[in-house]
């Protein structure tokens, strides 16, 4: 009985932690990860995050539709992969997960108790979800 009261509690928790709703990230590690948006990425995708000349915007509903049903994971490894586009590869993972919890901290999703953890394997369960 035991057992499968802390199975249970495992479950709801892990349940819990997978829906970007329920505070995925840690405000310390949204402002980290500002402070790094400021040097790395603002000038190309401006101070409100809505973009530039060429630049997309991170928030808001376009942004939001496109990148819908998509993983956090996703959101980290283009980053990671291809941003600053005039030279990527020099972020770590750790770096581009906290500049991702300062993106969705920017649109509007809640901050939590913990971090995002920098594992891609939990990252790719984290759906970026419609705002309620
Ligand atoms: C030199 C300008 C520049 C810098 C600096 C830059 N970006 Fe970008 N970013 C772009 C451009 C241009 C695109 C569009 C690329 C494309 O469509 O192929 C883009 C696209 C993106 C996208 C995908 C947007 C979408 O609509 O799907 C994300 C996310 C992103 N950048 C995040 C970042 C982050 C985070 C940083 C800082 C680490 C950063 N960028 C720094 C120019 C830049």
């Amino acid at each position: 009985m035991r057992l499968v009261a802390t199975l249970l509690v495992t479950l709801l928790s892990m349940a819990a932690a997978n829906s970007i709703w329920d505070g995925v990230y840690s405000k310390a590690q949204s402002s980290r990860g500002q402070k790094l948006y400021e040097a790395q990425c603002l000038r190309c995708h401006g101070e409100a995050l809505l973009g530039g000349e060429n630049s997309p915007p991170l928030v808001d509903k376009d942004f939001l539709e496109k990148w819908q049903g998509k993983s956090v994971g996703s959101l980290v490894e283009l980053t990671r992969k291809t941003m600053p586009s005039d030279g990527p590869g020099k972020l770590t993972r750790r770096q581009c997960t906290d500049i991702i919890a300062y993106l969705l901290s920017s649109n509007g999703y809640p901050s939590g108790e913990t971090e995002l953890p920098s594992d891609p394997a939990v990252l790719d369960e984290i759906l970026i979800q419609p705002k309620k």
